[in-house]
């Protein structure tokens, strides 16, 4: 699949098959998400692959909006994206290297999300990133100390193809000095 079609292709997936999601395939989907640009190449990305009654406890972490439960619910896997802490944006000796502070870890793990989900995509998997969960969720999920949970992607075969959502103008975007 050409790059432009495979970006402008993939869509938020929010209903799945019941095909299972191999290891074989996350882990060369992570491998491909592992070439994405880090802040001083710190890859402080991380991801944690959840089935199962793991998957099933994670469910239940979405009272701040149940529509994620569902999903949640509905998908074979789930990968919650974490970042290591103190990393990215900082010096060796702990001081932040800009005024945007620890800001950098979530640039990272937004690029390194954009690619996980660009090769799924790629590999006919669906995806689509939750921001919205409940407090408890990196205890339910077991993060490792040092690590913060910055978002969850449920993945699997996709069962629907919505359309796009309306993206706004180059021209709104864009401007040129
Ligand atoms: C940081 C982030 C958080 C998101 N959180 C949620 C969420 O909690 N629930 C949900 O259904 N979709 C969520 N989305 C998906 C967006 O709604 C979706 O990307 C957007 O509507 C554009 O649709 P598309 O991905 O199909 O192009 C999130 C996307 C991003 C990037």
């Amino acid at each position: 699949m050409e790059a432009i079609e495979c970006i402008k292709g993939r869509r938020s997936i929010r209903k799945f098959d019941e095909r299972p999601v191999s290891h074989e395939l996350i882990e060369s989907i992570v491998a491909t998400a592992a070439m994405a640009p880090s802040w001083k190449n710190t890859q402080v990305t991380r991801y944690i692959a959840l089935e199962g009654a793991a998957k099933d406890a994670l469910a239940k972490c979405t009272t701040i909006w149940p529509k994620n439960g569902d999903i949640i619910n509905g998908a074979p896997m789930v990968i919650a994206v974490c970042a290591v802490s103190k990393r990215s944006g900082y010096e060796k000796d702990g001081s932040f290297s800009t005024n945007k502070g620890d800001k950098w870890e979530m640039f990272d793990v937004g690029a390194a999300s954009e690619a996980f989900c660009l090769a799924a995509h790629e590999a006919g998997l669906g995806t689509v990133i939750l921001g919205l969960y409940d407090d408890n969720a990196p205890e339910v999920i077991g993060v490792p100390e040092g690590q913060e949970l910055i978002a969850l992607i449920p993945i699997g075969f996709p069962a629907e193809s919505p359309k796009a959502p309306r993206r706004k103008e180059v021209s709104d975007l864009l401007s040129f000095r």
